[in-house]
């Protein structure tokens, strides 16, 4: 595979934009937005780099048929009729996850169920054996997908989802999604120029995934393993350049403050930013956010608190109340992005933002809203009552000599084998 193939990453819905663009600095070509996904085309060291530095991709597949079926009889002689034996043989392991969206295929599980009999028989016609399943750590990860009757049966080069990056020990109850994290910084367009605030903290996701935006460190440096590590084809020796390059990581001037009323959770968060190595730049605090003073320097605040869904406040509207009075008395100046869930918490902020947009926080419909702290005046602090503007859109597509990465440094990889220390434990979160 040295010569351009297509590939699809997955994301959450409204992080399109933000993962073409990341694509187009990893050099990926042939970048086209879809609905949940981006298609590209790369090379082998296309695919590991988009597995490796991506921060908004869940997964990166790579389509090896695609055809139409009207049901599951269908799908099964198509997969079974297929050359396998450049991907398995008997001795190997597989499993196979299903999306289905389409009236004539209702059930996913069933989809799944199928394909694994085709391989199956496949095998076991030609051989008298067959490789077997294994739902944790296959040998060989596969992805069917159908949309109506387009059925595309994909490699999944990824395996455990993207968000997993490896640095997470312990979540509090509600955790942001580390994708979603990303994501969303990376929309607001910080990337290390101020001081970050989040006053609402949890186990620490925002601090955390700042501090590697700030410091463009690859959020793969942390995972234990990529399926692309078991193909046949892997390529050691390039996945170690990548691996080992941090030619494009920078110094970072500023400060990450990570503030929470729990102490159990900013004990989380110390030991997840720990894992992470970004302790140094994050200052963590025990403290309400009823407490938070004007910053000296200039800063950006992202946060998300409790919406009520699986943190109960027992007064929603006077904590949103609350965050709307600290932003403006105690954030002048300021830009603050908060990502919320209810229409009344937003209300109760009382102030007029200056952007929204809706992001997908696992089943959630949520909306990211941007406040202009001004000073003074009434200007930008009136009740969100009408008016409402929305994201600008950035031109996030520009040419391939955008791309940063240059060809690796080699270098030892011990930088690894201290993190794989650190490897194993997982949350629980699918997307
Ligand atoms: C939805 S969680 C944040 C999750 C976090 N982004 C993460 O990834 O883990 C909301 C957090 O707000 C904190 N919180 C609730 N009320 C607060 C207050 N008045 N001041 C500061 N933190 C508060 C909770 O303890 C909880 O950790």
């Amino acid at each position: 595979m040295n010569t351009s193939f297509p590939m699809i990453a997955k994301t959450f819905q409204g992080l399109e934009e933000v993962l073409a663009k990341e694509l187009t600095q990893i050099g990926a070509s042939s970048i086209e937005l879809g609905r949940r996904m981006v298609s590209f085309s790369g090379d082998k060291e296309t695919l590991y780099r988009a597995n490796f530095c991506l921060r908004t991709a869940i997964r990166v597949l790579i389509p090896i048929h695609e055809f139409t079926a009207e049901n599951p009889d269908q799908v099964y002689n198509e997969i079974k009729a297929m050359d396998w034996s450049q991907y398995l043989n008997t001795r190997k392991s597989f499993a196979i996850d299903s999306v289905v969206f389409s009236e004539k295929f209702r059930h996913s599980k069933f989809v799944a169920y199928r394909v694994k009999d085709a391989i199956v028989d496949h095998f076991r016609e030609r051989e008298g054996k067959r490789p077997s399943v294994r739902i944790n750590n296959p040998d060989l990860s596969l992805n069917i997908h159908i949309a109506d009757t387009t059925c595309t049966l994909s490699l999944d080069s990824s395996g455990e989802s993207l968000h997993r990056r490896g640095y997470r020990q312990e979540a509090t109850i509600a955790p942001l999604n580390e994708i979603l994290a990303a994501g969303i910084i990376l929309l607001t367009g910080w990337k290390g120029d101020c001081d970050f605030i989040d006053p609402m903290c949890g186990s620490g996701t925002f601090p955390i995934e700042a501090a590697l935006i700030a410091r463009n460190i690859s959020p793969g440096i942390f995972r234990k393993q990529f399926a692309f590590e078991k193909w046949a084809d892997f390529d050691q020796d390039l996945f170690d350049s990548i691996y080992n390059d941090d030619s494009q990581e920078r110094d970072f001037n500023h400060k990450i403050y990570a503030y929470d009323i729990d102490p159990k959770a900013v004990e989380i968060a110390i030991q997840n930013a720990k894992m992470a190595g970004a302790i140094k730049d994050i200052e963590f605090k025990t403290q309400s956010f009823q407490h938070f003073e004007q910053p000296e320097q200039k800063s950006i605040l992202i946060t998300n608190p409790p919406y009520g869904e699986r943190i109960a406040p027992r007064d929603l509207e006077g904590l949103y109340n609350m965050i709307g009075e600290r932003l403006k008395h105690a954030f002048t100046g300021g830009e603050a992005w908060v990502l919320s869930y209810k229409e009344e918490c937003f209300d109760s902020i009382g102030l007029k933002p200056s952007g929204r947009m809706k992001l997908f926080n696992g089943p959630l419909e949520c909306e990211l809203r941007k406040y202009e702290i001004f000073d003074g005046s009434y200007k930008g602090f009136r009740e969100d009552g009408g008016k409402r503007t929305s994201f600008k859109k950035k031109k996030y597509f520009s040419s391939n000599s955008d791309r940063k990465g240059g060809r690796p440094q080699q270098k030892n990889r011990s930088n690894k084998n201290s993190y794989q220390s650190n490897r194993g434990k997982r949350r629980d979160y699918e997307n």
